[in-house]
């Protein structure tokens, strides 16, 4: 039998945040799953990880449109990074479901394989080859794409060529080509390592405090970086620094004690009670 649809309209206060968690889909029990597999490009339900005993993610449910830019918040050890390493097939979860794309099961897909797929991750510490420069790591993550035939010839063509010019602009670094990457600054580093994730041609993009440490000057390039992004990729950023989630939020997802505590736009969320409870120590974003 089906359920009927929860009455929304009815709920006081915090039912605007629930509202864009039921827009989301999750929250429609009536809907089958094979429709909201479909509808969106990562779904994530009801996902149970623990570490011992101890619940790092509680039950928890999120799904992601395709070409969509979403923030995910939350105090320190609320489960962001273990999410993460769910979609990534680093840690296996208790209980759930993962899907990517309605077809490829995230829960039995290994890491290079999930890599493969279309989910690229970038962690919190560059990862970059220092002594080569930035020109010479691009080239590389352009080549590790290809056939051991094509590596071996070792030529870029010029779509690639292409590509390599316009990800250097797009990352702000079309100047520092010749640059030794061990030698950029932390922010040059960090969008380097989303140019070799662009690379890679991913579909999704996993973005882990991407703006930790970095200038404020590089925190507003990031942002544009990033709205560069959106429709042309999927995004799951996971940041602390709120005014850049401000700056780039369109629905936000809180996480608390492993488990999605208030989802929707960034003045519905920050509003929320238990959110500026949970998150925040009683202030408002
Ligand atoms: N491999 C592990 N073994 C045991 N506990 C773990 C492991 N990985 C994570 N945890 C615990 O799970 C909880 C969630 O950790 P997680 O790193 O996902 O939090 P987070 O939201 O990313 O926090 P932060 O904002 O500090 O990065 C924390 O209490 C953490 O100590
Ligand atoms: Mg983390």
């Amino acid at each position: 039998m089906t359920a009927a649809p929860p009455k929304i309209e009815s709920q006081p206060g915090p039912a605007k945040v629930m509202a864009g968690a039921l827009e989301n889909s999750l929250a429609l029990p009536w809907e089958p799953k094979a429709l909201r597999r479909r509808k969106h490009i990562l779904l994530l339900e009801g996902i149970t990880v623990s570490f011992e005993g101890f619940v790092a993610l509680n039950n928890l449910s999120l799904a992601l449109r395709e070409g969509e830019l979403r923030c995910v918040i939350g105090p320190n050890g609320a489960g962001k990074t273990t999410m993460m390493d769910v979609i990534t097939g680093h840690t296996r979860p208790d209980r759930g479901e993962a899907w990517y794309m309605d077809s490829v099961n995230l829960l039995e897909a290994d890491e290079v394989a999930i890599n493969q797929a279309g989910i690229g991750r970038k962690f919190q510490k560059p990862s970059v080859f220092e002594s080569l420069t930035v020109g010479q790591n691009l080239e590389l993550a352009l080549k590790a794409r290809k056939t051991v035939l094509a590596t071996l010839r070792a030529r870029l063509s010029g779509e690639e060529r292409d590509f390599l010019a316009q990800t250097l602009t797009l990352i702000n670094l079309a100047d520092h080509r010749d640059q030794v990457a061990g030698s950029l600054s932390h922010g040059q580093k960090q969008w380097l390592e989303i140019g070799l994730l662009l690379a890679q041609k991913p579909r999704v993009l996993l973005l882990d405090e991407p703006v930790a440490g970095l200038t404020v000057k590089e925190i507003d390039r990031t942002t544009e970086l990033l709205l560069s992004l959106e429709g042309h990729h999927s995004l799951i950023v996971v940041e602390h620094d709120m005014t850049f989630v401000r700056s780039i939020a369109r629905k936000v997802t809180v996480l608390h004690q492993g488990a999605v505590l208030a989802e929707g736009d960034m003045d519905e969320v920050s509003s929320h009670p238990a959110v500026v409870e949970a998150y925040l120590g009683g202030e408002t974003c």
